[in-house]
């Protein structure tokens, strides 16, 4: 396997072309501190650089054929693919993710691209509207497209560092609108690589940058106005921080939430409750529990807590914890020792507050172990909160109306999971949650890229999942065609 290769300080990309500024981020692996590289940071002539280059670019980039913009997606896509086990290899090292993840992320931003190449071939073909349904509108012809709204400012998160770049990037370049990526600070060396992939195609120089900007100099480039789409991932209070500081720009925003699973009455035998709680165990833990979609709680109905709760304890300790170049671990660190410092926190509030520890609940450095609680108080952080940690709150409810009832108690409302095998039941959750998206059969973990992404309430506005991101970057503008004989 190909190691990631520290001594080195990576360029970032402006405009299309390499460049260094005048200083650097280091990049450590949040496992055992070791040093994984380092990116030059821009310098504020850089960053005007980049933004001017896009702005100039926008027109030409908005007419650039379909094919050119589909074929240099399709190459991205491809050599994502080739390059696979490196690039896993460089996201499990910057963020801590276990290989398994790591590959399945990189497998992930293939499709995103892939999705986005067919996309950018389909889309804007026109919708022709007859306007003679009123004697006014004899001889004319509404002909609706969608254009870019202009170049998108692109701020990824840390807990996907390639393939939430990928929603970000792909979608911008399939609709012919430029995009300046900023990666977050503890993971750029991944979008870092995305560049390298980008500057093999034949996209004009201008329409994409990569520019590790620190966080305290964010404010002035989302004020630009030559950035007049924002698509932010990360926690709901830098999100609405941002759209409120600039209340005529299109936001997109993907934020926090507190998942839940819901285990239903009919959901009752054996083999049912021992997939719900293999899924539970799993895709609580996942990275490490830093998913915006991982589940933070359970709500079982009574008539099966009694013998869920069992199973699900039993998957969430199965959990193989540990470095995470090992292609056996399930679990890593988290991004960083304050990151589980935090965590622990809540945990301790909350068993503080009478809530029953049932597993896990400690750290060591950057990790924390596998934790179940149950009985937790409503008022305590974890029960209110996005807890971005390995932690699962477990909970009864009396029927199908309480548990959606409890689902919906929260400010969040990203995605939830219901297991219930009625179609019925289905479709009365689905109008119950006021969530993004309801996962019948599964865990609120589950994602398909080229589906709508994103949340209700606290968890955000606009829509991710490669079509609707490129509808969110773009208006419609409608041009009447007059004096036709139709
Ligand atoms: C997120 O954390 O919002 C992204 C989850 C995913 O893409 O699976």
């Amino acid at each position: 396997m190909p190691e990631t290769n520290e001594a080195v300080t990576h360029a970032f990309w402006l405009a299309g072309r390499k460049a260094t500024g005048e200083s650097t981020l280091e990049v450590t692996s949040p496992w055992d501190g070791r040093r994984v590289g380092a990116v030059s940071v821009p310098t504020e002539a850089q960053i005007e650089e980049a933004v001017a280059a896009a702005d100039a670019v926008r027109d030409e980039f908005a007419a650039t054929p379909a094919h050119v913009r589909a074929a240099a997606l399709d190459h991205v896509s491809r050599r994502l693919a080739e390059r696979t086990e490196e690039i896993a290899r460089l996201i499990s090292d910057e963020n801590g993710k276990p290989m398994k993840w790591a590959r399945g992320e990189v497998g992930r931003a293939v499709s995103v691209f892939r999705f986005a190449a067919e996309e950018a071939r389909r889309f804007n073909g026109g919708e022709a509207q007859r306007l003679d349904t009123d004697a006014g509108g004899v001889g004319r012809l509404a002909l609706t497209r969608r254009f870019p709204r202009g170049t998108v400012l692109g701020i990824a998160p840390f807990n996907f560092p390639l393939n939430l770049c990928a929603h970000k990037v792909a979608p911008a370049i399939a609709v012919g609108a430029p995009i300046i990526l900023k990666p977050a600070p503890a993971t750029p060396l991944s979008a870092i690589v995305l560049g390298e992939l980008l500057s093999e195609t034949e996209l004009p120089a201008g329409s994409w940058s990569v520019l590790p900007v620190p966080n305290d100099r964010m404010p002035a480039l989302v004020q630009d106005e030559r950035l007049p789409v924002i698509s932010f991932t990360g926690s709901d209070k830098v999100g609405y921080a941002i759209k409120e500081s600039v209340p005529l720009k299109h936001c997109t925003l993907e934020l926090g939430g507190n998942g839940a699973a819901v285990v239903l009455g009919d959901y009752a035998s054996e083999a049912d409750l021992d997939w719900a709680a293999t899924r539970i165990g799993t895709f609580s833990n996942y990275q490490g529990g830093q998913s915006c979609i991982s589940v933070q709680r359970v709500i079982a109905d009574a008539s099966v807590y009694e013998r869920l709760l069992p199973k699900v304890i039993a998957a969430v300790e199965a959990q193989v914890t540990g470095d995470p170049t090992d292609d056996a671990t399930d679990v890593g660190p988290l991004v960083s020792e304050d990151a589980a410092r935090r965590v622990e926190e809540w945990v301790d509030e909350a068993v503080q507050a009478g809530a029953q520890l049932l597993t896990g609940g400690k750290r060591d450095g950057a990790a924390y172990a596998p934790t179940v609680l149950a009985d937790v108080p409503a008022d305590v952080t974890i029960a209110r909160e996005e807890v971005f940690g390995p932690v699962l709150t477990v909970q009864r409810a009396e029927g199908e109306e309480a548990a959606y009832a409890a689902v919906n108690a929260s400010k969040y409302g990203l995605q939830a999971g219901v297991f219930t095998r009625d179609v019925q039941t289905a479709f009365r959750a689905h109008r119950a949650l006021e969530v993004g998206g309801v996962i019948i059969g599964d865990v609120p973990s589950y994602r398909a890229d080229q589906m709508p992404y994103g949340g209700a309430k606290r968890s955000g506005v606009g829509r991710e999942g490669v079509r609707f991101a490129m509808e969110d970057y773009t208006y419609e503008r409608v041009m009447v065609l007059t004096g036709l004989g139709l």
